[in-house]
């Protein structure tokens, strides 16, 4: 496999797309609000914050998971839902695009929170609204930064492969592919810096970092080494066995992630290249010493990131099942 996600080519018609799109996700980030389901429903919050603590006590990881589902939502189409859901015998959706399949999880917890909710105000809050707010809650549960979260997203009626396939960042991207990436939502390079921070937690398959950790110059030798004995070089071998992205404290939300790419420890080839004697070499540096001015520029890039093209109004739908459109 030479692509890891096959990716197509970015050229200027996307770029300018990637620009109307930004310009239309700021204005419809207006009509959000944290005060959205104040009367409608005012114990959402605290029953969404409950359920991502009991998931987060039985699996640490679990947080990464569904810090990165808001993330891997917001991309494709803006954050709607749509990456929850499933594929039908005629509908397929984002779950088994290439950055996705085998990968995201979380979805039987997004169920758990989905139901009490119901049951609490049915058909009130969106399931794009819960992925928004348990990101923020798993980080938090993690030792993380706290921030508000607007609220009003709608769901999606639908989902799409292709994006899923071509949007969402591959860990074989430059530097400048990264910045086009989150440049094509809206997001700027301090945005992306401190957004890909949200690997310092969590986990990868041996498949995504393989060529890095055999193949690059300019990684820490003892530390290509260790991941080595947990990933064969030979590809189909141990391809989903996993590493953690921060190896120091991958189930605590700090600025380890920063200090290990000053380090040469960063595990995919895109976090490396955050620090690789580039543009952002002096912003990885700052967080790396400064935790609180990391997690000041992440609770403001997941805003950012969480204000991509909703879906408000009377656009999209409340799903009652955040597997299936109503
Ligand atoms: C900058 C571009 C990014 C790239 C290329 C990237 C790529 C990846 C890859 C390849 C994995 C491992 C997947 C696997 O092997 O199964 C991963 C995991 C993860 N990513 Fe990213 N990512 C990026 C940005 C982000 C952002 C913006 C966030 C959230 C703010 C995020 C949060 C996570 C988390 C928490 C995990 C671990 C999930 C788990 O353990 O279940 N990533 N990412
Ligand atoms: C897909 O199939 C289901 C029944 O299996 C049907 O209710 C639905 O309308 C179909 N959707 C489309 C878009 O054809
Ligand atoms: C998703 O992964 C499964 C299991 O590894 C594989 O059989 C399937 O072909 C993959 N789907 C796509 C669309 O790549
Ligand atoms: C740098 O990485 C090596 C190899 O993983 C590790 O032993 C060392 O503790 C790291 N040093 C710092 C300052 O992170």
């Amino acid at each position: 496999m030479a692509l890891l996600y096959p990716n197509s080519p970015c050229c200027s018609i996307l770029s300018l797309i990637g620009v109307f799109m930004a310009a239309v996700a700021s204005m419809a980030a207006a009509q959000l609000s944290s005060t959205f389901y104040d009367s409608s429903c005012p114990d959402v919050l605290t029953t969404i914050q409950t359920a991502v603590q009991d998931a987060v006590n039985q699996e640490a990881r679990m947080g990464a998971s569904l810090l990165r589902l808001h993330f891997h939502d917001c991309f494709v189409n803006g954050c709607d839902g749509s990456v929850l859901l499933d594929d039908t015998a005629n509908f397929t959706g984002e779950k088994t695009a290439p950055p996705n399949n085998n990968s995201i999880r979380g979805f039987d917890v997004v169920d758990t929170i989905k139901s009490q909710v119901e049951a609490l105000c049915p058909q009130v809050v969106s399931c794009a609204d819960i992925l928004a707010v348990a990101a923020r809650d798993a980080v938090v549960a993690l030792g993380g930064p706290s921030w508000t979260v607007q609220l009003g997203r709608r769901d999606a009626t639908t989902a799409s492969f292709s994006t899923a396939s071509s949007d969402l960042p591959s860990p074989l991207l430059s530097l400048s592919g990264l910045i086009s990436a989150f440049s094509n939502k809206g997001l700027s390079t301090t945005d992306m810096v401190a957004l890909s921070g949200g690997h310092t937690i969590g986990q990868a398959r041996c498949v995504s970092f393989r060529n890095r950790i055999y193949n690059e110059n300019n990684i820490n030798p003892s530390f290509a080494t260790s991941t080595q004995a947990n990933c064969p070089s030979v590809a189909g071998n141990g391809d989903d066995t996993l590493s953690p992205l921060d190896v120091q404290s991958p189930t605590i939300f700090d600025n380890f992630y920063f200090q290990g790419l000053v380090n040469q420890t960063g595990l995919l080839h895109s976090d490396q290249q955050l620090f690789n004697g580039g543009s952002t070499d002096s912003l990885v540096s700052t967080y790396s010493t400064d935790m609180a001015g990391f997690f000041n520029a992440f609770a403001a890039a997941m805003v950012n990131m969480g204000n991509i093209s909703p879906l408000t109004g009377s656009n999209g739908e409340i799903r009652i099942n955040c597997r299936t459109i109503n």
